[in-house]
């Protein structure tokens, strides 16, 4: 174990290269854009609390998404099934426009966002908070409904910098 304390110069890049140990699942964030639907890849889903339904995505500075995402919107996460990295990469482009062509696309009744048929789930949410948090913002959201899709595959996992399925 290497415990020499780095110059803050390189605690980011020490950062950035531990955090890829770290495994995380792959959504698609989608929402009702003034231009039509808006997506993004976003791993940085956490689930809150059960009761009330809550959950937690954070949003980097700069990212369209985040402030599409005001106090009261309304917004979709698709979790990704193992066989959609390339989906995963297409939303992780800017501007994203086109990004949704070639995949089954249905539109949330809740929420007016896109919702992929073929994820394995999807969680209807608004945004109930938002917390400034160093280059980011955390968006906490009400689940508003939350849905296994029938015959799901299992998960996308992002782990050291490529895309991954999970063996049991
Ligand atoms: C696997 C993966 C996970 C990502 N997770 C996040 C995330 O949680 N939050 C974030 O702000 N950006 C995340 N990104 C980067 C965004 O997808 C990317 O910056 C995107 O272009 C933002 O789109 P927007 O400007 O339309 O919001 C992730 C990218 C990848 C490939």
């Amino acid at each position: 174990m290497d415990t020499t304390q780095p110059r803050p110069a390189t605690l980011t890049a020490h950062y950035r290269e531990t955090m890829r140990q770290f495994p995380t699942a792959v959504t698609v964030l989608t929402t009702a854009g003034p231009d039509g639907p808006h997506g993004m890849t976003a791993s940085s889903l956490t689930s809150v609390s059960l009761d009330p339904p809550t959950l937690l995505i954070s949003l980097q500075r700069g990212s369209r998404t985040r402030d599409l995402l005001e106090l009261d919107a309304h917004f979709t996460i698709n979790l990704l099934a193992e066989t959609q990295a390339d989906i995963a990469m297409r939303f992780a482009r800017k501007p994203g426009h086109g990004a949704f062509a070639g995949a089954a696309w249905q539109i949330s009744e809740t929420t007016g966002a896109a919702v992929l048929e073929t994820a394995t789930a999807h969680i209807d949410c608004r945004v109930s908070e938002r917390v400034e948090a160093a280059d980011h913002t955390l968006v906490l959201a009400e689940v508003m409904a939350a849905a296994t899709h029938a015959g799901r595959a299992g998960p996308l996992v992002h782990y050291n910098h490529d895309f991954r399925g999970v063996t049991c």
